[in-house]
């Protein structure tokens, strides 16, 4: 998997039965605490391994940090978030390289090994196949609240947990079931990273929107105009490629768009494995939602319906 293919990761294939899968990720600070945002960008980094179904084995550090202007013990708080997720994960972080620079920043280039034939990409989904979300959307809103300091604590703590959850428990059970194709959802959001899928895969999707999940409080925010650039973007973006209901609402628009960081795991799964994989999900404590399906229609086209 290289650079014709835009997937989540790059894949070597050392042998018949071992290919080495690497990525790289970084951010700038989602949330106010520097632990949780270490964290956050770990396990947002170690996703898109985990979206391949590869093995994560070890990583680098990838900082930038304002040293003059922010005090180091910040920095010392990032990292020992990162490299706690690291260990949750059973990852090494094995060294890294920081710079000076203006705002924060962090991140993993994680290495990984899978079998070339379980590969799971982005351009295999057909038709019939039923769409599988491992998190619930609204981060990227929320974390623009917590910015703007709209968000109360609850709120905040809720969306750090979600996003500081490593998408491995969801990669197992993909795994042990076998899905068709998986992304993970992010900065495109969910109906970006769905056309990608979509398009790679030369199919269309239809999406239920009374079965997607939604951080509660992300409705409000939105509703308040709060929602990060990034997702208006992805809103322009994906205008004409979307089929709305009628009247649908616009912050029904705003969500399927929000610009995630370490969202979850969408999944196409061929329907008559769907059971299985939401039994397995569910033992292995994952709350998935099956949000709709992939269609024959032109490639890349999606359809958003009520319910
Ligand atoms: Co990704
Ligand atoms: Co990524
Ligand atoms: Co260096």
């Amino acid at each position: 998997m290289g650079t014709e293919a835009a997937d989540d990761v790059a894949a070597y294939r050392l042998s018949d039965g071992t290919a080495l899968v690497a990525t790289v990720d970084f951010i700038t600070p989602v949330v106010d605490d520097a632990y949780s945002f270490g964290a956050i960008a770990a396990a947002n980094a170690l996703s898109d391994l985990y979206a391949k179904g590869a093995r994560p084995l070890f990583a680098l550090n990838i900082v930038g940090f304002p040293a003059r202007s922010l005090p180091l013990g910040l920095l010392g708080e990032i990292l020992r978030g990162g490299s706690d997720k690291a260990s949750e994960a059973g990852v090494s972080i094995l060294g890294g390289h920081s710079i000076d620079d203006h705002e924060p920043k962090y991140g993993l280039c994680a290495i990984g090994l899978a079998e070339p034939d379980r590969l799971i990409t982005k351009a295999a989904a057909q038709p019939g196949d039923r769409l599988l979300l491992t998190k619930p959307l609204g981060l990227g809103i929320i974390t623009t609240g917590i910015d703007q300091g709209l968000v109360d604590g609850d709120t905040a703590a809720q969306a750090i947990e979600v996003m500081s959850t490593l998408n491995r428990a969801a990669s197992d059970a993909m795994l042990e079931v076998g899905v068709d194709a998986c992304t993970d959802v992010t900065g495109f959001g969910l109906l970006g990273h769905l056309r990608e899928m979509a398009l790679a895969s030369g199919v269309g999707a239809r999406l239920s929107l009374s079965d997607i999940p939604v951080l509660p409080a992300a409705w409000e925010l939105v509703r308040a105009k709060v929602a990060p650039e990034g997702t208006h973007n992805n809103h322009r973006f994906l205008r004409d490629e979307v089929e709305w209901p009628e009247g649908v609402r616009w912050e029904d628009q705003i969500v399927l768009c929000d610009a995630q960081t370490s969202g979850g795991l969408l999944m196409a799964v061929p329907p008559e494995r769907e059971a299985r994989l939401l039994d397995r999900l569910a033992a292995a404590g994952v709350q998935a939602a099956v949000i709709g399906e992939i269609t024959a229609d032109r490639p890349g086209r999606l359809a958003v319906e009520r319910s």
